[in-house]
């Protein structure tokens, strides 16, 4: 039945797309005088303006029916039931667990997790204290400068976009570092800044098992062993995992281990004891503000209609580029250089969370699903790929982040960051016709030829569709906020694809592979006979330059 609705939903839709597809975005805004106000929903003073979209009233009735036909607002409801919604793991997805103050119960399978969720905080945040009042410290006797996270994936990503995103908060705490990559470089090159006798290293994974990891964090323990001996180890670590029996093996203190639990999937972790680099470096009121940012987001998902609810907005808008327009990338460009790695972090979200070919119940999936999501900090991205987003030949939608104040006073710099992003959606949504173009280089004075010879390079063809979110500054509460908002959107495009969020199969294969494939490559003589034969073939070359 709501296949068969959702597929009615969406053939209406596609025949919409035909109707609409000759209406152009400023014709959209001189049909309706009110769109600039009516298009915009808000979380307080975060506002979300959808205005520039290739979308009327007609089409959101039309998405709003397919969420009717997906029963949106019923898998919303089953997910904050903590239900078990990960259904090839049989688990449920309840980060929301992690940051609701509402005093309320939290169930997940049942069972109320208010308490464990409270208590586990409550042991993180006081150890995120302790070390920056210099109450924790290193084996030397000297107090913490710096803690570096080990950690990979939602392990890092989440800690590492938040604690640059809110750096200005740190004021006085440690800073933090974040060391991911196998690749050696990137604990090499971050030790090298670093006074080992004041640095703490979190290890964070939740299987505690991530080869990348595990070998960081091995690497790390033998450098400390080396510079300050085998008895101060204890002193400079602390780890975050669901695999306790596994961190003991490891050999880290328990009251320095912190736990949070399976119903937390990798990439919503950063709401948990994950997050204590950031902790550590923003200190736990920071921390807190953060977490109720993500709790208003939850309220807002939970409780606002469809036509003002901004996750759900931001899903149907990506469904109708994603499925009616055929659109395959979304980009993110934040006007914020602190929000650098915010694209990166919404790359795991939702392209490791919708990236999917099956529905849930293992049937090939009929639409189109997670496009690539990409993205740069605005200005810079203008000197950079802007060409491509204005003049290529794929349209791909946009994200605008922008503050209306900056964290410093530098009000100069400020309004010239934020005239910028809006000239550019304005650009990206006007253009300029080959009238425009021509009447232009005629008041230049160039000749008709000449006119004639450059117009076509400089038309731009506009309509290309954007979102912005205009917030008063990036501060804690704020973050929270926009990351939470973001996770659901991921949610409203998984239900109305009929897919399952919370799964990851598709990074296994090439683990599987490298586990097989290390062994080999460590030994220079091993045959490679049983290598498939592009392998094989790389490997001996590979042996060959090694000389
Ligand atoms: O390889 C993908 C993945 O499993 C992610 O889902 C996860 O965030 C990351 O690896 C790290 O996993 P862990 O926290 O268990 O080390």
């Amino acid at each position: 039945m709501t296949q068969a609705a959702i597929a009615t939903a969406l053939a209406a839709l596609e025949g919409h797309r035909v109707e609409i597809a000759s209406r152009r975005i400023v014709d959209l805004f001189a049909d309706d005088p009110g769109r600039a106000q009516r298009f915009r929903a808000r979380l307080d003073d975060l506002v979300f303006d959808y205005s520039k979209h290739r979308a009327s009233g007609v089409t959101l009735a039309h998405l709003f029916s397919l969420a009717r036909a997906a029963r949106l607002e019923a898998q919303r409801d089953a997910l904050f039931r903590g239900e078990a919604v990960n259904l090839t793991e049989g688990r449920a997805a309840m980060h929301m667990a992690l940051r609701d103050f509402s005093g309320g119960p939290a169930p997940v399978g049942g069972r109320d997790v208010t308490a464990d969720v409270r208590a586990e905080r409550g042991r993180m945040l006081a150890f995120a204290e302790q070390v920056r009042e210099g109450r924790i410290r290193g084996a030397t006797g000297q107090r913490f400068t710096d803690v570096v996270n080990i950690g990979i994936g939602g392990s890092d990503l989440g800690p590492a976009m938040a604690a640059r995103a809110l750096s200005p908060f740190g004021v006085g705490g440690p800073h933090a570092h974040f060391v991911s990559n196998v690749d050696g470089a990137d604990l090499a090159d971050t030790l090298k800044r670093l006074d080992l006798a004041r640095t703490l290293f979190v290890v964070s994974s939740k299987t505690f098992t991530t080869q990348e990891t595990m070998t960081n964090a091995a690497s790390a323990r033998a450098r400390v062993a080396q510079a300050l001996g085998e008895a101060a180890v204890g002193d400079h670590f602390a780890a975050v995992s669901t695999k306790l029996d596994l961190v003991a093996d490891f050999g880290i203190q328990p009251d320095r281990v912190f736990g949070f639990w399976d119903w937390v999937g990798g990439r919503y972790s950063l709401w948990s004891s994950i997050g204590l680099a950031l902790a550590i470096s923003i200190g736990p009121a920071n921390f807190e503000e953060f977490l109720r940012g993500g709790a208003d987001a939850d309220r807002h998902f939970a409780e606002a209609p469809m036509q003002d609810n901004i996750p759900v907005l931001m899903g149907l808008l990506g469904v109708w580029y994603r499925n009616a327009w055929g659109y395959g990338a979304h980009a993110v460009i934040p006007y914020d250089q602190r929000l650098a790695r915010f694209p990166a972090y919404l790359q795991q979200l939702d392209m490791e969370s919708n990236g999917k070919s099956v529905t849930r119940d293992g049937t090939p999936v009929a639409m189109a699903t997670a496009p690539v999501i990409w993205g740069e900090p605005g200005t810079n991205g203008q000197h950079a790929f802007f060409q491509m987003l204005h003049q290529g030949t794929d349209v791909i939608p946009v994200d605008f982040l922008v503050a209306a104040q900056p964290i410093e006073a530098d009000a100069h710099h400020h309004d010239l960051l934020f005239a910028n992003c809006l000239a550019q959606s304005e650009a990206l949504m006007r253009g300029r016709s080959r009238a425009e173009v021509e009447a232009q280089l005629r008041r230049q004075g160039l000749p008709d030829a000449e006119v004639a010879r450059l117009a076509p390079h400089k038309v731009f063809e506009g309509d290309r569709p954007s979102s912005t979110f205009l917030y008063r500054r990036l501060d804690p509460r704020t973050l929270g906020r926009l990351v939470a908002l973001y996770e659901h959107k991921v949610f409203v495009q998984s239900a109305i694809w009929n897919i399952n969020a919370f799964d990851q199969w598709g990074v296994e294969l090439g683990k599987e592979l490298c586990s097989r494939l290390a062994p080999v490559v460590a030994d220079g003589a091993a045959p490679l006979d049983a290598l498939d034969p592009a392998t094989a073939a790389l490997v001996a070359e590979r042996r060959a330059l090694m000389d």
